[in-house]
Parts: structure tokens; sequence; C-alpha cells
């Protein structure tokens, strides 16, 4: 690790006739103005004192640069450009050395790559990421990368993103030797000094043919990467001109690359899903800072237990062996925990089968399980979280048994998924021990992590939950109690448009089209199949009595029901799954009772668009959420979006459903809904909170930041 610079974002120091220059730009070194400042101005002093012979390019603190400063995007540039400062350094009459440790991606890995010579240290990550951000590497990535690691190594690092380990860089050609110490400066200087040594020029990549010098080769892996672009993407926009830009790289001169690589890039950082992949980016961290998690330090996390070894109860304990801890579950008597035990194993058994765990990795997580069917099990546990029926009876119940056999201080979380934390609490003497830990299914593989502060909750209880969270790798989101808490309630409302739209003459394979084509990966109807309509009409039947008599109630998913038809599992939903196929295709018999359950309505069917369903699903999902944060449910807006972003599968490029309205701008979405509320005017009620912002000209932005 190379120690901090004494003053500015980046620092010279002589060593000899070796130039250090030090990024230096907490957290991450990222390559805000001053950064590109400092780097360019003093590349230039180098190249002006004739006692410079070399110099070294390194990061202080925990990283070399994580990349360009992406709170800079969107905003007006300022010089010197980040492509310039790139060919500045490579234009450098003295070789240039770039020591590379902790994060180098990005823009980072652009310097290293304009440097002329690169040595990395154990525990580097070298990545072009930008395509998360909507984006293409745009200070010569696109046209140094391939130069040095070839066509399908570059398209393969530009179009996952992932990152690359000091190893794998080597063998790509990335970087030019390992260094096995932890001193990125003592590594560079002992690599500079050795090539002056060895009386070495600048070697600039811009010149470097051999890794291109296939032609046929290269071209073939553009070929393969745009077909797999184009049957992959989902209506993402920089992936294709990532490999445009690659193109360029083969078919250009240098600098006519560049000029091309720029004007993709611009592109890019022009279109909506920039801007969506950037909301995602900052909204997704901010949602892990919620107010307690300042107050309060959590509670020790070393012993966790689970109750009920259900779908839900047994995807949880697999989240918490997965993240190294141990794990009891309780379940109610012997034959249901061997089943709860084996759904865990399952779990195990099917990636192992898939070749991604060993017997071992399995023996060595089963080791840390235990099953008990009394609660005394529980004593030691620190955290505990309930997973039985969604019955108030049963969870209060439960909730007594625990608050007996638990430890002082045990947080006690349920995960129920509507039902209300504070009656739950009630139920014990230590109500300020309990809240609300809502998975989602399948819990070891959603990242969303509901936290529920209940009304007496304290604060490190609180903060226990969100540690939970980064132990378990979840993305949490925190949220009041209400009936569904945010994302279920938000679902509940506008899964009813789809209802709604269903009986008045969509077809649900038109609906599942829309949403499709709108960016999730499957519509509403593949969901239930998905997931089971059976749990959806349980919840339907225990809700009957205190459903808004108001409300049109569709019976369509009922109708399928009754049948047996529960999707996947039972080869019929709202789809045929024939001999156990995955995909469903369309069911004319559906469609027959679809259209007798519009006559029993007296419904004449109308025609919608593809376009209509798009507005009217997202403008009952948009005002929902703007009730959901009036109340205080959701913290803010960016909340609700990262609730969907992970929850839901909401397209990632629109931002999440708050910053989609923005985009869209309020004053449509609440003509949509005025629009559209004379024919269910009990349904279509617009949000106050919708109203005050598309009159007073605010957006939902206006409220993350307040
Ligand atoms: N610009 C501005 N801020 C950044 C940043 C960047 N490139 N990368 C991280 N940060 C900020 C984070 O927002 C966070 O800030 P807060 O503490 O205020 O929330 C802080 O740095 C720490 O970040 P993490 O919590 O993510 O820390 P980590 O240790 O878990 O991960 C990391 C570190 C691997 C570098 C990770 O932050 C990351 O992947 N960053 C993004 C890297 C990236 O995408 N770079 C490409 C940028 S685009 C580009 O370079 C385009 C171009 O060619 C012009
Ligand atoms: P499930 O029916 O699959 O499992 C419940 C388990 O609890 C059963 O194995 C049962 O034997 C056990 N159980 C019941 N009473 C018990 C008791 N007194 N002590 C110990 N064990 C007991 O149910 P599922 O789907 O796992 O749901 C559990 C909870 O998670 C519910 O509150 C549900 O609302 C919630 N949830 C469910 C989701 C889903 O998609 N299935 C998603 C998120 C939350």
């Amino acid at each position: 690790m190379a120690e901090r610079a004494p003053h500015g974002a980046v620092a010279s120091q002589r060593h000899d006739g070796i130039l250090v220059l030090t990024i230096d730009n907490p957290p991450v070194n990222a390559l805000s103005a001053d950064v590109r400042r400092g780097l360019a101005d003093a590349i230039q002093a180098a190249q002006d004192d004739a006692s410079v012979q070399a110099v070294l390019l390194v990061g202080a603190g925990r990283n070399f640069i994580a990349g360009a400063d992406i709170r800079e995007f969107g905003k007006p540039p300022q010089p010197p450009a980040l492509p310039d400062v790139c060919n500045a350094i490579e234009a450098s009459a003295k070789p240039v050395v770039a020591a590379l440790h902790g994060a180098a991606l990005g823009g980072g890995l652009e310097i290293a790559l304009a440097a002329h010579y690169r040595i990395a240290l154990p525990g580097a990550r070298l990545g072009l990421p930008e395509v998360n951000l909507g984006l293409l590497p745009g200070a010569g990535g696109t046209q140094r990368a391939p130069r040095l690691a070839g066509a399908a190594a570059a398209l393969d690092l530009m179009l996952s993103g992932r990152h690359a380990s000091a190893e794998e860089a080597l063998s790509l050609g990335l970087v030019d030797r390992l260094d096995s110490g932890a001193d990125a400066l003592a590594a560079g200087l002992a690599y500079a000094r050795e090539l002056l040594a060895q009386g070495a020029a600048p070697r600039r990549t811009r010149d470097a043919t051999a890794a291109l010098a296939d032609r046929a080769a290269a071209q073939a892996a553009i070929d393969a990467a745009r077909a797999q672009v184009e049957a992959r993407a989902r209506g993402l926009f920089s992936p294709a001109k990532i490999i445009d830009a690659v193109q360029a790289a083969l078919d250009q001169p240098f600098d006519a690359g560049l000029r091309t690589e720029r004007a993709l890039f611009l592109q890019c950082l022009d279109s909506p899903q920039r801007a969506g992949l950037v909301h995602a980016f900052f909204a997704e961290r901010e949602t892990a800072k919620a107010p307690e998690t300042r107050a309060a330090q959590p509670r020790p996390l070393e012993r966790l237990g689970v109750v009920g070894g259900g779908t839900m109860g047994a995807g949880i304990a697999v989240a918490m062996l997965d993240a190294g801890l141990p794990v009891v579950m309780v379940e109610q008597d012997d034959a249901a925990l061997a089943r709860g035990r084996a759904r865990v194993e399952q779990v195990y058994d099917l990636l192992i089968k898939k070749g991604r765990l060993d017997a071992a990795g399995k023996a060595e997580r089963m080791a840390r399980y235990r099953g008990a069917t009394s609660y005394d099990a529980l004593a030691d546990a620190d955290l505990i979280v309930e997973a039985v029926f969604e019955d108030m009876d049963v969870k209060t119940a439960v909730f007594a048994a625990l608050d007996r056999v638990a430890k002082p201080g045990a947080v006690l979380a349920s995960n129920t998924s509507y039902l209300d934390i504070d009656r739950i609490a009630a139920a014990t003497r230590r109500p300020a021990d309990v809240l609300g830990l809502h998975f989602f299914s399948p819990a070891n593989i959603m990242k969303l992590l509901e936290v529920v502060v209940g009304g007496r909750s304290a604060p490190d209880t609180v903060a226990t939950g969100f540690e939970l969270a980064r132990r378990l790798r979840k993305v949490p989101v925190r949220a009041g109690v209400c009936d569904g808490f945010i994302a279920n309630r938000i679902l509940a409302v506008h899964r009813q448009a789809a209802e709604l739209m269903m009986e008045d003459g969509a077809s649900p394979y038109q609906i599942d089209d829309a949403v499709r084509a709108f960016g999730y990966p499957m519509g509403p109807y593949q969901m239930t199949d998905l997931a089971g309509g059976d749990i959806g009409w349980a919840t339907r039947k225990r809700r009957a009595a205190t459903r808004d008599p108001q409300l049109r109630y569709v019976q369509i998913a009922d109708r399928l029901c009754e049948r047996g038809w529960f999707g996947q599992k039972t080869g019929r939903g709202f789809y045929l799954y024939p001999d156990g196929a995955r995909t469903g295709t369309p069911d004319p018999e559906v469609l027959a009772i679809i259209d007798a359950e519009r006559q029993r309505a007296g419904i004449t069917p109308r025609a919608f668009d593809q376009e209509e369903i798009q507005r009217r699903y997202l403008a009952a999902m948009i005002n929902e959420a703007a009730n959901v944060v009036r109340e205080g449910i959701a913290l803010r807006p960016l909340d609700v979006d990262v609730a969907f972003l992970y929850g839901y599968g909401f397209p990632r490029h629109r931002g999440g459903p708050m910053h989609y309205a923005d985009q869209v701008g309020l004053p449509r979405i609440l003509a949509d809904i005025r629009e559209f509320a004379p024919q269910d005017p009990h349904f279509w009620k617009p949000a106050p909170l919708l109203v005050e912002l598309a009159e007073s000209g605010r957006t939902f932005a206006s409220l993350n930041h307040a």
C-alpha cells in the first residue's frame, strides 16, 4: 500500500531521476478535474525537466484509481479531458511506468494502458466496468485494450464489466509483470530503475500490433460478440457501441479510432440509460446508510437462528451458511425438520450438479447447520429470523416462545410479507429488540432485504439488521410498517392494474410482452407461474373479508387456481408447460376462461396496445410509490428505486420507477392517471405527493437529498 501524499490531488516527489506522481483523491482516487489537471501538469513538467529520466504513477491508499469521477457525469465538462491526459501520458518522451494495486478500473485502467510499462501487485483488480454505467471506455480503452490483449479478451472485459486479477491481467498482456510485495511505490520504483538501467525507451500501446495481427481471428471475435449482444442485451445501448469501437480499433488508424471512440462515448453519455445506471449506482450505496446506522452500532452477529424450514426459512438459512455463519433451524416436529434440512441440502446438491460447488464446500457449510425441534436450541443466538406460516396467531405464539428462550439483547426478526410488525413485537416483553427482515424468494439469491422498522424497534436493533444485510451481501432498504411494506405494497397495486387490463381486453400474454419490452426479464403472469399461483390465491382468500368492496375484484386467477393450475410446478397456469418445459406457451383454454369471466362481469373487451399497457402498469406503480414515500414507509424515492431494482427486476438502465417517472416527467404521469380515472375512479386516485410535485414543477429526485 502506498502512503497518502502530503498535499494535493496529485503529489510529485523525486526519487533520483524518477518523478513519482501519487494520485491521492479519497476515497477511491477517482479521476476528478483536480486529478486530471494534476496529472497533465506533472507530465508536462517532467518533459521540461532534463533531470527527470522516468515517471512513475501510483495511487495513495487502497487503490490505484477506481475510474472517472462518476459524480461529474451529466455536469458541464471541465478541462482537461481524460482522453487528452491519457494521450499526454502516452506521448511522454520519458518512460512512464504505472504500478497498480487495489482497483485499477475504468479511466484508471485507461491511464495505466496509456503508460509505457505496467506492474501489478497481488490483489489488484483490473477492469473496464463502464458498461455497468451505460458507457464505454472513453479515454482510449477501446483502442488500447485490444492492441494489448486482443479483440476477444478486450471485448469480454468491456462487455461483462468484470474485474480481472493481477495474474489474469498478466496472462492477457494487460500488464508486463507481477510483484509479490504489498508496496506499490517500492515495486514501481524497482521496476522503473531496472528499465532505466536497460536503457528502455517509451513503448507506446498505440504502436502495439501483435495482439491484432491475426485480423481474421479479431473479426471473428467481434462478430461473435455482436451476435451475443443482439441476443442478450435486452435494449441496452452501450454494449453495441463498445463493439463498434473495437471494430474501429481493427479498421482505423489509432487517432481515427480514438475519434470514433469519442463520438460513441458521447452518445452513451447523453443517453437516458447512462443517467438511469448512474442513479442506480449511487442509490444502492445510499440505501445502506439509514439514520439508525449512523446513530447506533450493530449488536454482535456470531450465531444465528431461523424458525421454520419452509421455502423461506431454508433459503434464509442457506444465505447465512453461505456467509460463513453458524445457523440453528427450529421446526415444529422431526418430519418438518427433516424436510427443512432437505431443502437446504437440495440447494447445495444442485450447485454441485452445476459444478459451482464441490462436496467439501457443501460439507463445510452443513457442518455449521444444526436442526432442532425445541426453541431451547436458540438460547445462544444473536439474531433469530422467524419464517413460519403467514398467520398472526402463529407468529405471535412463536414470538412469545422466542421471548422466553432468547438471550437478553438477541435480535428477533420476522420475515412476514404483510403482517404488522408492531403487533408481533407486542407478543414479547422486548419490542425494542424486534424488527422485520423481509427477504425475497429465493432468499439465498435475491439481493433485496427490506429492514422493517417497527414503532418500538431500537436503533441498534435496526443497525444490526443492516449489518446482517452487509454480511449476507444483500442490498438493504429501510421500510416502515404498513401492509406489504415498500415492495409488496406497490406490487399489489400495479398487479391490480394488470388484472383490470386483462379483464378489460388485454391477454396475459400481451401484458407480459409489454412488460418485457419495457425491460423486465419476465412479465407478471410469467412471474405468477414461476412462484406458484397458489401463494397469491391463499393471500387473496385470507384477505377476502377485508377487501375494499368498491374496488373491482378480477376473478380470473381464482378460476385457474380452482382447476389446480398453479403454474410451472403443475404443468399449467397462465401458460402451458408441457413435459416439464421451463418456458410456457400460451393456452387457448386460459383465453376462453378469461372471455367467460368478461361476460360474467358484463365487460365488452377492447383493444390495448403495448404503449397503453406500459403506461397503465407504470402509472399505477409510480402513484402508489408516491404514497409510500409521503407516508414515510420509504425514506426517499431512491429507496423505492432500489427495492424495485433488486426485488423485482425493474430494468436497471431505467434507474427504478421514481427515476423513470422523473425522466418521463411527473406532469405526464399525472395526466395519464387523470385520463384513466373516469373508468375506475376508486383505483386511479392521484397520489397527493405526485400532484404536489407535478404542479410545483419539482421531481422525485428533489426529495432524495432532503
Ligand atoms: N467516482 C466517484 N465516486 C466513487 C467512484 C467513482 N468512480 N467509485 C466509488 N465511489 C465512491 C462511492 O460512491 C462511495 O462513496 P460514499 O462512501 O459517499 O457512498 C465510496 O466511493 C466507496 O465506494 P464503495 O462503497 O463502492 O467501496 P468498495 O470498497 O466496496 O468498492 C470500488 C470500491 C470497487 C472502486 C467500487 O466503488 C466501484 O466499483 N466503483 C466504480 C468503478 C467504476 O465503475 N469505474 C468506472 C467509472 S466510468 C469511467 O471511468 C468512464 C471513462 O472512461 C471516462
Ligand atoms: P412455508 O409454508 O413454505 O414454510 C413455513 C414453515 O414454517 C413450515 O415448514 C412449517 O412447518 C413451519 N412452521 C409453522 N409453524 C411453526 C412453528 N410454530 N415453529 C416452527 N416452525 C413452524 O412458508 P414460506 O413460503 O417459507 O413463508 C414463510 C414466511 O415468509 C411467511 O410469513 C411468508 O409470508 C414470508 N415470505 C414468503 C415469501 C415467499 O415467496 N414464499 C417471500 C417473502 C416472505
